[in-house]
């Protein structure tokens, strides 16, 4: 590793990327688009910049790049505080709530611990409701609407509509499992299914924050299903883990009341291959002629979240992606993109015009001076036992290490940086094998802005998402090439305006 740069890390607003008006931010919540909006609840502790009684915070955008705040959704009672859930348009009033009309519920989970032990405590799932388009919210009378299972981890309610049925699903964290419930009303639910023991990787942490979806797959076979179910798990750091929490995904076959892995279940999926993708969640009630499946996690890992830089307010998201399934040679894997609502704000490309350029031994500056804000294309054709970094703005803090050899691409990623906090300075900084492509080039495509580095290799097959604190303005972008040569076969660059 290359030494410590001396400047220091700190939280500067970012540009593209939601961040809490004040206070702390974790996971999102409620993600659902109506009449025009996008919805955005967030875990949300405005009080402090630190975990604490949770609140669900709210914003609304009509682009997915700029976010208007708005009033605290929910608020702690009585009966706990507000932790990770959804929401839905309930078209037809199933719930009776509406008068007839549609409406917007909202799932989340309370949380109440025992007075003397905050180690102690349960979680059952609760209701609220709007009528007012997600301006004011009223809990349900009757809460809760599934009451505590006599164990403690027993959250994140995501409910989705499962058409072949009829039926109402939500997928439930219980532990280390995922629970199916099923309901007709959205008020009564009766457990169906449970998933996960001895399957995908765990850890001794919790799961989380599950999300479950249908999409089609691109590039079936012939007589190949034309789409599968994606189950998306959070799992909670072990004690004993230097990578922290992370987010799994298995493919599969929903049929209404259990989910079927297609994979054998030591298969494991990272959705990220990074440390900062947590809390997945991806919109309800996209409309049919969108079509997308968007979604947004919290940028962070618990291992380190309490104690990252700060300037008031701490936690931010990451940029919207759009999810497509694909098949092969492995089987059907996710792929994402960045939602193309960024390039409405990009201006002209910047930095010189590569076309196609042999780089060999030494430092290429690709772009001298970089934007604060940046999105980046780039594709790499790498001799036989060539080493290449790759600085995308963030100096020696953070690297992408590629390394050829007869099987194919290496990738590694190096992070350093220091706050003086022990436990921040302990977890933060990594050198992390990633994994290998096949072939000999590497097409990456990359997202910067204050705060982050968003990195999606192989066509959004593999996503690489950090925080990184330092500051990118003028920073410049380049390749050093440390042993053998590559060529650039693909450039391209835009600034995005603050
Ligand atoms: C995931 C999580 C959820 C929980 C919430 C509490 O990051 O631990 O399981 O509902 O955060 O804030």
């Amino acid at each position: 590793m290359t030494a410590v740069t001396a400047a220091p890390l700190q939280a500067v607003r970012p540009t593209l990327h939601f961040t809490p008006p004040q206070g702390w931010m974790n996971d999102p919540n409620g993600l659902v688009y109506f009449d025009g909006e996008y919805h955005l609840f967030y875990q949300y502790y405005p009080h402090e910049r630190i975990h604490g009684p949770m609140h669900w915070g709210h914003a609304v955008s009509r682009d997915l790049c700029h976010w208007k705040h708005l009033p605290l959704a929910l608020a702690p009672d009585e009966q706990g505080t507000c932790f990770s859930g959804s929401a839905i348009v309930d078209w037809h009033d199933t719930c009776g709530l509406f008068d007839g009309e549609p409406g917007l519920l909202a799932f989340y989970t309370v949380h109440r611990e025992a007075d003397d032990d905050p180690a102690d405590y349960v979680e059952e799932q609760c209701l609220a409701y709007s009528r007012d388009r997600g301006r004011s919210w009223q809990k349900y009378a009757a809460n809760p609407i599934i009451a505590a299972p006599g164990f403690p981890d027993f959250r994140d309610p995501k409910v989705v509509w499962h058409e072949p049925s009829r039926c109402w699903v939500m997928a439930l964290a219980c532990g280390q499992t995922i629970r199916f419930y099923l309901s007709e009303d959205l008020l009564e639910w009766r457990l169906a299914s449970e998933f996960g023991a001895e399957q995908g990787r765990h850890t001794d942490g919790p799961w989380e924050c599950p999300d479950l979806f249908e999409l089609p797959v691109e590039g079936a076979a012939p007589g190949e299903p034309a789409s599968r179910w994606v189950l998306v798990v959070g799992v909670g750091a072990g004690e004993q883990d230097a990578f922290g929490s992370f987010t799994q995904y298995f493919v599969g076959h929903f049929d209404g009341e259990r989910f079927h892995n297609d994979n054998p279940a030591e298969t494991v999926l990272l959705m990220d291959e990074g440390r900062d993708f947590y809390a997945v969640q991806s919109w309800s009630d996209i409309p049919e002629q969108d079509g997308r499946r968007l979604a947004i996690a919290w940028l962070n890992n618990w291992l380190y979240a309490k104690q990252t830089p700060e300037a008031g307010w701490r936690g931010a998201m990451s940029f919207p992606r759009e999810l497509s399934l694909v098949a092969t040679p492995e089987g059907v894997r996710l792929r994402q993109a960045f939602a193309r609502e960024w390039r409405a704000l990009a201006a002209e490309p910047a930095g010189p015009a590569w076309t196609e350029a042999g780089l060999t031994v030494g430092r290429h500056v690709l772009v001298e001076r970089g934007a604060r804000v940046a999105h980046g294309r780039l594709a790499l054709e790498l001799a036989l036992d060539a080493v290449i970094e790759l600085d995308l703005q963030q100096g020696d803090h953070q690297t992408l290490r590629l390394t050829r050899d007869g099987e194919g691409v290496g990738i590694s990623h190096l992070r350093q940086g220091e706050n003086g906090v022990a436990e921040f300075d302990t977890h933060f900084p990594h050198a992390l094998t990633v994994g290998r492509l096949a072939g000999q080039g590497v097409e990456l495509e990359w997202l910067l802005d204050d705060g982050s580095l968003e990195l999606l290799l192989d066509g959004g097959r593999l996503s690489l998402t950090h925080l990184g604190f330092a500051s990118p303005e003028g920073r410049p972008v380049i390749c050093r090439v440390l042993a053998g040569g590559c060529r650039l076969t693909a450039w391209h660059y835009d600034a995005i305006p603050g």
